[in-house]
């Protein structure tokens, strides 16, 4: 391609070390549709007939087409997937394709090819994120009363319900959701027409390629344009936070699958056995996806660690972007599939779940809320609870089985109406300040999730 000034032919270690297209294949649908809408731009300049113009698209559709039948040869003589695709199509069209590249270069190519396939692959996530919240719901409202301890350092805490536990996951992934939406959003802009650094001194008419690739704005500074990966950066920065939410998920259902835990039993589909401890059910699809955590992690400083140093504008290490969008979009897709799939056959323990949370211990705070509202300070509540619980602890008797004189004996503000507040489901049904765990609280966050992603469509 770039034969004229050049006498030496590139040494084969730096073919095979400078080629692409082993990984950038992938990006084939997307440099064929930019290069379509860029022959129109072509053609509308007049640089184009109407029936070259044909011809491009004709054959570049034919390729696309064989790549897609896995019957094209890719040659990495030809570096990357640009060069392999508009060698094939001048091959078979002639004079015609060898115009295609006209004002335009690869470093404008491929930034536009990355937006494209980022812009499909955040619509697939972003199903897939709705299909895995749908999972949690549905998993919820399976159990739609069913109480747990709520943990604090890991320590049994308070009560809550297991719907509620799961839907603090639809908050996150839903957080999630929104990021994805901005790095949609910022990366709307098209960057073809920026050449390889200056723009071109051939006038075409970037609106229209805008328009024909579904982008509402063209980029404002050529130079920018063809170094910038900051909508790969956010990506893959969402994908790390997506990643750090799968993994808290996952480090939760590893818990809850334990003989200590003994919350969840996970489908014999979704779990692996051990080669040599007949008894064993391993949760790795859980362990698999809190330990890809690190990839997406990996990706994200991959990708700053590359840009930081480059001098304006491309550069050659921009190569190293792909593999890093790619593992993060393969990664995460994978992960948000088989999760949901998983919680799909998952069953609650509700037995289990409700005799750990029969630990007295756990209404401590509403017993201290109890004496807030007969006019004790908070602190001083605070205090009497503590010996309460310590005279508990020591005497080995719960809370529900202490006589009166202990408790009058810790604060006279105690009278007979104190045994009424050691019950759970009645702790749980006084937690209904907006978005604590009444049973009404969460019967209607399962509902508002259920009707906001049914609306949402697929997935
Ligand atoms: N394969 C290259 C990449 O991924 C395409 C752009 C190459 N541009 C250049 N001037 N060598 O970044």
């Amino acid at each position: 391609m770039w034969t004229g000034r050049f006498q030496q032919a590139t040494d084969a270690q730096v073919r095979t070390y400078g080629e692409s297209v082993s990984f950038d294949w992938r990006l084939y649908a997307h440099d064929i549709e930019g290069s379509v809408a860029h022959a129109a731009a072509l053609a509308a300049a007049g640089l184009l007939t109407g029936d070259e113009c044909a011809q491009i698209e004709t054959g570049l559709r034919q390729i696309g087409q064989e790549i897609a039948r896995g019957e094209f040869e890719f040659r990495a003589d030809l570096e990357d997937i640009h060069m392999n695709i508009e060698s094939a199509l001048t091959a078979r069209i002639g004079p015609a394709g060898a115009k295609l590249h006209t004002a335009r270069s690869r470093n404008d190519q491929v930034a536009l090819d990355l937006r494209l396939y980022l812009r499909a692959e955040i619509t697939e996530i972003r199903d897939a994120l709705r299909a895995m919240q749908r999972s949690l719901v549905e998993l919820g409202a399976r159990y739609p009363e069913a109480p747990m301890p709520g943990y604090t350092h890991l320590q049994r805490a308070q009560p809550v319900l297991f719907a509620h536990h799961l839907l603090a996951y639809v908050e996150m992934f839903s957080r999630d959701d929104g990021r994805l939406e901005d790095t949609a959003k910022r990366l709307d802009v098209l960057p073809l027409g920026s050449g390889a650094i200056a723009g071109s001194t051939i006038m075409l008419d970037r609106h229209l390629v805008a328009q024909k690739l579904g982008f509402s704005r063209v980029s404002e500074n050529s130079m920018d344009a063809v170094s910038d990966r900051d909508f790969a950066c956010e990506f893959l920065a969402a994908a790390a936070i997506l990643g750090m939410h799968l993994s808290r998920l996952s480090e939760d259902v590893i818990l809850w699958a334990t003989s200590e835990f003994a919350f969840l039993t996970l489908s014999d589909a979704f779990t692996t056995g051990s080669s040599l401890m007949p008894q064993k059910k391993n949760p790795d699809v859980a362990e698999l996806t809190r330990g890809k955590t690190g990839r997406l992690y990996g990706n994200l400083f991959r990708l700053l660690t590359i840009l930081k140093g480059l001098p304006m504008t491309y550069n050659r290490d921009l190569q190293e972007d792909k593999e890093a969008v790619f593992d993060s979009v393969d990664t995460l897709k994978a992960a948000l599939g088989v999760f949901a799939a998983m919680l799909g056959e998952a069953r609650a323990e509700t037995a289990n779940m409700a005799r750990a949370t029969a630990d007295p211990l756990l209404l401590a705070t509403d017993l201290a809320d109890y004496l807030v509202l007969k006019g004790v300070p908070f602190r001083q509540a605070h205090e009497v609870i503590g010996k309460l619980v310590a005279l508990s602890l020591d005497k080995k008797v719960p809370f529900a089985e202490l006589p009166l004189a202990d408790y009058r004996a810790a604060s006279d503000a105690f009278a007979e109406d104190v045994y009424a507040v050691l019950d759970v489901r009645r702790s749980l049904e006084s937690r209904r300040t907006p978005g604590a765990p009444s049973f009404s609280n969460v019967a209607g966050r399962l509902d508002e999730w259920r009707k906001h992603l049914v609306d949402q469509g697929p997935a």
